[in-house]
């Protein structure tokens, strides 16, 4: 539970999910035994309504662990889409890249090992969506970095920041991560070039849309 959303109301949202495929239940079920934070079905399928809903073809994902987010975007590119993804821990990447082998979605996903904005950095081109769910602290750096790097109509979705509901209370000096968050909601809302929702689903999740170039 998030402790976001009521009890009851998010045990009733889940009750309404259309059930996954047997490679996502074993990534759901991976990530419940060995605590990965992954965005879970119900933001799955949001990232994934979302990416349809502006025909994303190239898509870069920012902090992918086991390549649950990824497979979701991944089917929203379609077959000659290309997926992004990103994990500092080699062993999250082996373990994403049996599973996007399993799911026959190897073939739409580009693994890269290592930092996540320095690899963004190191790839060409505009993308329709970016996807953000690295370490919090980095997040008004995902701001500057990633937002000229998308297309004006395209997105950048972030997870986590509503931070279990931390940030709606003034947070302490040293609590580095809801400052971030805080500081990131800040500039999303106030920039310019996006126009901001935060959908309050899960841990909430920040969908801007790039307006101006
Ligand atoms: C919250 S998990 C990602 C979950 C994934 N998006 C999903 O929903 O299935 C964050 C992951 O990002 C990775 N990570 C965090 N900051 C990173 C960075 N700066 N560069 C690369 N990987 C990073 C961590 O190793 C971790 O596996």
């Amino acid at each position: 539970m998030s402790g976001i959303i009521q009890p009851k109301v998010e045990r009733y949202l889940n009750t309404l999910l259309p059930a996954r495929d047997a490679v996502l239940r074993e990534m759901e079920g991976y990530a419940a035994r060995h605590d990965v934070p992954i965005v879970g079905p119900a933001c799955g399928r949001l990232l994934y309504q979302l990416a349809r809903m502006i025909q994303a073809r190239r898509v870069f994902e920012l902090g992918s662990a086991i390549g649950y987010s990824t497979a979701w975007l991944a089917r929203a590119v379609g077959p000659r889409g290309i997926v992004f993804y990103t994990d500092s821990d080699p062993a999250n990447a082996r373990r994403a890249e049996g599973y996007l082998r399993r799911s026959g979605l190897l073939g739409r996903v580009r693994l890269l090992k290592g930092d996540a904005l320095e690899m963004l950095a190191a790839t060409e081109g505009e993308f329709d969506l970016i996807f953000n769910d690295v370490w919090k602290i980095q997040y008004p750096e995902v701001f500057r970095r990633a937002v000229p790097r998308i297309r004006v109509g395209g997105l950048l979705i972030t997870d986590n920041v509503l931070w279990s509901g931390r940030v709606a209370r003034p947070a302490a000096s040293k609590d580095v991560e809801t400052r971030a968050i805080q500081k990131f909601n800040r500039l999303i809302y106030r920039s310019r070039n996006l126009f901001t929702t935060i959908v309050p689903l899960r841990d909430g999740f920040a969908v801007c849309q790039k307006i101006r170039p």
